[in-house]
C-alpha cells in the first residue's frame, strides 16, 4: 500500500540551510519573554500579533520581524528561543541545520554580541548532544544599514570564529545590492569566513550575478529571479551553486501568488541544485516538512522528487564530504524501504 506523501515527508531525514534564528519567534514564546523582561509589546495578546501576520511584501514583514527581536534581551532569551526550534526540528527529522543569526538586530539596541551569540550557541551545543543535531552558524549582515556598521559586526565576531562558519547578507533586498558589501565580504572570507547571500528573492537577477562575481558565494539565499537569466541559470547549473528556496515564505510575501506557481519543480528539471527551507517559520505557517507538503500537493511531486530534495539539502550543506555521503545513503535506505519500492 502507498504511504501518504505526508507521512513519507515527515519521515525522510533532511537539512535545513536557510533559517533565519530570529524567525523562528513562535507568538507564546515571545509573550512569555517579553512579559519576563518587562517589555511591552504593540499587540495585546498572540491572537493579535497573529492577526499582524498579512503580509504585501518582505519590508512589511521584517518591520514585524524586527519589532519581535526587540524582546530578546539575556543570554538565556537567545538560548530559549534556539532551544524551541531545535525541539521542533527534530519533531520533524531535521538532522542537520545551519542557522542564521542577525547580530545588528541586536546589538543596535544595545544588547552585548557575547549575549546573542553565547546563548545561541549553548543551544546548538545542546541541540548536538542531546538530540543529535548537527550544526553551522551563519552570521548574517543587515544589507538595508551601511558598510561601517556590517565591518564592525566582522570585528566582533572575530573571537568567536571557531563558532561561525560563514557570514551572509539579508534584510531589505531592493535598493541594497551585493556590491554594497564587497569589501566587507573580502575582509570576511580573508578572515577564513565562507559566503552565502540573499539574492533574488524580491531582487532582480543581476543581484545573483553580483553575489557570485563580488561575493564569491557558496549559496544563494533564495535565488528564485535567476529563472530570468537563462545565462545566469547555465552558470548555477554549471557550477552547481545551491539554491536556498523557501516555498511558504514566498508565497507569505508574494513573491508567488499560488504555491503551484512556485518554480522549484521547473528548477530541477533544469538541473539546478535547488534546496527547501522554512526562512522564517514562526511568522509563514510552518517549518520543513509544512514547506515540502506544500510544494508536494500544490505540484503533485512524486516520493522520487521528494527524495532528491533531501538529498540536495545534504548535497548543499557545510558539512563534509564524509557526513553528506553519510546522510545521503540513509535517505536512499529510506526511500527503498517504502512498502511500494520492494
Ligand atoms: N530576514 C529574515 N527573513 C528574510 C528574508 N526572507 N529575506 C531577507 N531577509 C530576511
Ligand atoms: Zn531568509
Amino acid at each position: 500500500m502507498n504511504s501518504s506523501i505526508e507521512q513519507f515527508i515527515s519521515g525522510i531525514p533532511k537539512a535545513e540551510l536557510h533559517l533565519h534564528i530570529e524567525g523562528t519567534f513562535e507568538p507564546e514564546l515571545m509573550f512569555e519573554i517579553a512579559k519576563r523582561n518587562n517589555k511591552e509589546l504593540k499587540y495585546s495578546s498572540v491572537q493579535e500579533l497573529q492577526q499582524a501576520y498579512n503580509f504585501n511584501n518582505l519590508q512589511e514583514f521584517l518591520d514585524i520581524y524586527y519589532e519581535g527581536a526587540n524582546v530578546l534581551i539575556t543570554e538565556q532569551d537567545f538560548y530559549d528561543l534556539t532551544w524551541a526550534y531545535l525541539e521542533q526540528i527534530h519533531r520533524q527529522n531535521v538532522v542537520h541545520t545551519e542557522i542564521f543569526f542577525d547580530p545588528q538586530t541586536h546589538t543596535d539596541r544595545g544588547i552585548s554580541f557575547d549575549t546573542v551569540i553565547k546563548g545561541i550557541h549553548a543551544a546548538l551545543e545542546d541541540g548536538k548532544n542531546k538530540l543529535g543535531i548537527s550544526y553551522r552558524l551563519i552570521m548574517s549582515f543587515l544589507r538595508h544599514l551601511d558598510e561601517a556598521s556590517a565591518f564592525k559586526t566582522l570585528e566582533q565576531a572575530l573571537p568567536y570564529k571557531e563558532w561561525i562558519v560563514a557570514v551572509g547578507l539579508d534584510s531589505s533586498e531592493v535598493g541594497n545590492p551585493p556590491s554594497k558589501f564587497e569589501r566587507v565580504f573580502a575582509k570576511a572570507r580573508e578572515e577564513g569566513f565562507l559566503t552565502v547571500a540573499h539574492a533574488g528573492e524580491e531582487g532582480p537577477a543581476d543581484y545573483i550575478w553580483e553575489a557570485i562575481d563580488l561575493l564569491d558565494i557558496t549559496r544563494i539565499d533564495h535565488g528564485n529571479r535567476c529563472l530570468d537569466d537563462p545565462k545566469l541559470v547555465q552558470k548555477l547549473v554549471e557550477q552547481q551553486i545551491p539554491l536556498t528556496l523557501c516555498p511558504l515564505s514566498n508565497l507569505e510575501l508574494c513573491v508567488i501568488n499560488d504555491l503551484k506557481e512556485h518554480p522549484v519543480v521547473e528548477m530541477m528539471e533544469k538541473n539546478l541544485l535547488v534546496t527547501v527551507n522554512s526562512d522564517d517559520p514562526a511568522y509563514f505557517g510552518g517549518y520543513m516538512n509544512e514547506n515540502y507538503l506544500g510544494i508536494a500537493r500544490a505540484l503533485n511531486m512524486s516520493k522520487k522528487q521528494i527524495t532528491q530534495l533531501a538529498k540536495n539539502s545534504f548535497t548543499a550543506s557545510l558539512l563534509s564530504d564524509q557526513e553528506k555521503t553519510k546522510h545521503i545513503e540513509k535517505i536512499e535506505a529510506y526511500y527503498n524501504s517504502q512498502p511500494e519500492m520492494a
